[in-house]
């Protein structure tokens, strides 16, 4: 059915926990979105089969039956175009985009990396942080580009790290701030307020 709502796709390689929020925030009457497909490069993961229980069209896609990246990108590429996809949310996929799926999405796809980038880009985040001894943390949402992690920054928002935080208690702690951020800029993007300049993203008001 034909809502006239943006249509996003997710991306997961796990346990879907911000592709949950994302969805039951656009079941909101006033949600400007739908998630339109969900594709998970992981057969296992948790998300895929969450996606399968909420009635959405899910997709495991298998890198290895592809001989490049480039291949396996432009078959993912196929199931975008199938879903008339508006724009692609990174939800916990562990793999690096290539200009291949860049360059046909440019500024179309998003990410929500935990920690206040440009700090501990990459793989545990919130290790990096406790490991660092930084009093204060949080989680990004950005856009996508060619580098990890490296993207214009949309919004951010911070927490405090405590001295007895463990990477656990801190990955909690900054998940639910996850939560709410990941859903506001995608709608914020659908109302059209997010204006990309270089490496700057302006909210419009
Ligand atoms: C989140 O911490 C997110 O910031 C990072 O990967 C994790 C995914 O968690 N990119 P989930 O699968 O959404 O629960």
């Amino acid at each position: 059915m034909k809502t006239g709502k943006g249509r996003i796709a997710i991306l997961l390689s796990g346990r879907g926990s911000n592709f949950e929020a994302i969805y039951k925030n656009s079941l909101k009457t006033d949600s400007l979105f739908e998630i339109a497909v969900v594709i998970s490069d992981k057969k296992k993961a948790r998300g895929l089969a969450t996606a399968g229980e909420y009635g959405l069209p899910a997709y495991f896609i298998r890198p290895r039956d592809y001989l490049s990246k480039h291949e396996y990108e432009e078959s993912l590429i196929s199931v975008l175009e199938k879903y008339n996809i508006d724009l692609i949310c990174l939800a916990g996929f562990m793999r690096i985009i290539s200009p291949t799926l860049i360059r046909r999405y440019q500024n179309r796809i998003l990410n929500i990396h935990p920690s206040l980038l440009p700090l501990f880009p990459g793989l545990d985040a919130q290790k990096q942080a406790i490991d660092a001894g930084v009093t204060e943390s949080g989680c990004t949402v950005h856009v996508v580009d060619e580098g990890v992690d490296s993207g214009p920054v949309i919004m951010q928002a911070a927490v405090n790290v405590n001295k007895d935080d463990t990477a656990e208690s801190l990955s909690a702690r900054i998940l639910s701030e996850e939560h709410r951020i990941y859903s506001e800029v995608i709608n914020l993007y659908f109302l059209g307020k997010l204006k990309i300049e270089g490496r700057k993203v302006k909210i419009l008001t």
